[in-house]
């Protein structure tokens, strides 16, 4: 059991012209590979609600802050291939960086607002390319339904703003993190983490959803 995999925008748009004609609803799981159940249960997601499902693989060096961060970022096409085959996913469109930025590339798509704070206080410039990347693969695939994990909560909000501000047709599907047992959110950047990190990462989950107890002094008067 294998699953096509797909290089180019023109194959692309050739595939998706062919399940348009037979009038079949198709679904985007944009993706950098490293797949783990996160992602496959966004792709289980997805063939729940589409007939056909097209996962992108695609490490965008325009979201990466650093390069070397982008070098140790993991790639792992093969095993990503293979664990997508026998759920019946569609297509893997795993594109050349030429194809997605070729030369003279010069358009940068920014969302205000939600884009800053959080996340995007850290990582300047993450979001711009994560918008980028993203509205180019919505545009690509013609997607009816576009999945994403709630992990990346900030992102969810950026891919939202831009598919209701550029008025493109795809509904936004928004899934429920998946956690490893010890409650650490699954992330292809986890095997990244020192056996130390590793130890003490689950416990952030458990910080951010503790409530602020009561001072001793604040009484409530009756
Ligand atoms: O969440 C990710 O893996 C990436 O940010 C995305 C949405 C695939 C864009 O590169």
């Amino acid at each position: 059991m294998s699953i096509p995999i797909v290089r180019t925008v023109a194959e692309l748009r050739k595939a998706v012209a062919e399940w348009r004609k037979q009038d079949l609803k198709v679904a985007v799981v944009p993706t950098m590979g490293a797949l783990h159940e996160g992602h496959l249960s966004l792709v289980r997601a997805a063939l729940d609600r589409a007939d056909r499902v097209i996962v992108t693989l695609f490490v965008n060096p325009k979201q990466f802050n650093s390069a070397a961060d982008l070098a140790a970022y993991p790639r792992t096409e093969h095993e990503d291939a293979a664990k997508l085959a026998p759920l019946g996913a569609h297509m893997l469109y795993a594109p050349f960086a030429s194809e997605m930025y070729p030369e003279g590339f010069a358009t940068t798509v920014s969302v205000a607002g939600v884009s800053e704070g959080l996340c995007g206080a850290y990582r300047p410039g993450h979001f711009d390319g994560v918008a980028t990347v993203v509205a180019k693969l919505f545009l690509q695939t013609g997607a009816d339904l576009a999945f994403f994990g709630e992990k990346d909560f900030q992102q969810l909000h950026v891919v939202r703003r831009i598919a209701r501000d550029l008025d493109i047709p795809i509904e936004i599907v928004a899934c429920p993190t998946v956690r490893e047992e010890d409650s650490l959110a699954m992330s292809s950047r986890n095997v990244r983490l020192s056996a130390s990190e590793r130890q003490v990462a689950p416990r952030l989950a458990a910080i951010l959803s503790m409530r602020p107890s009561a001072s001793p002094g604040a009484r409530r008067s009756t």
